[in-house]
């Protein structure tokens, strides 16, 4: 049998990875930090304890986002935005979450992939908070 030609997305993977160095061990490594500083955050803690009990499968579906984000592997096929907007949270909690976040690529990644993880969770923050916005009026906004 013939070897099918390299897809795009395998292309864009393979150029991602080379260009970063992005592998699943960063994945793991940014979300068990990040999570780590969240947890102890006066601002974001109570809200994350409040939501989550068990931490494992949390930090498990984060791992499958972010690779699914990063490397194309689909794992994760949820609906984040109704999630966000069942949540309490405003402006405050986005600066923080994105301050911690980017915090935490810097120190555990290379500075291309702390550039591209950070690039990514500003626009899904921002496509979160315009859709907490549509929902509920413009707080998540401000
Ligand atoms: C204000 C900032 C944020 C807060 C306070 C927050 C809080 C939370 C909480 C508490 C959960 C768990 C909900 C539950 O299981 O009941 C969750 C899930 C999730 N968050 Fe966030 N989040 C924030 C921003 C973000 C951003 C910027 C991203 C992406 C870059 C993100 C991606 C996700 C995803 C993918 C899930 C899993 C949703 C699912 O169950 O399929 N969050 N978030």
């Amino acid at each position: 049998m013939n070897t099918p030609p390299p897809s795009f997305r395998d292309i864009t993977v393979a150029e991602r990875v080379a260009a970063t160095g992005i592998d699943e061990a960063m994945i793991e490594a940014l979300v068990r930090t990040f999570y780590g500083k969240i947890r102890e955050d006066a601002v974001l803690g109570p809200v994350f304890g409040a939501a989550i009990t068990d931490w494992e499968p949390h930090l498990r579906k984060m791992m499958d986002f972010w690779s699914s984000v990063a490397l194309l592997t689909e794992r994760y096929d949820g609906r984040p935005l109704p999630v966000h907007v069942r949540l309490d949270i405003g402006a405050e909690h986005f600066d923080r979450w994105l301050g911690l976040f980017t915090e935490t690529a810097a120190e555990v990644c290379t500075p291309a992939a702390a550039r591209f993880f950070t690039d990514r969770a500003h626009s899904i923050a921002n496509s979160f908070r315009m859709g907490i916005g549509v929902v509920k009026g413009d707080r998540a906004a401000g």
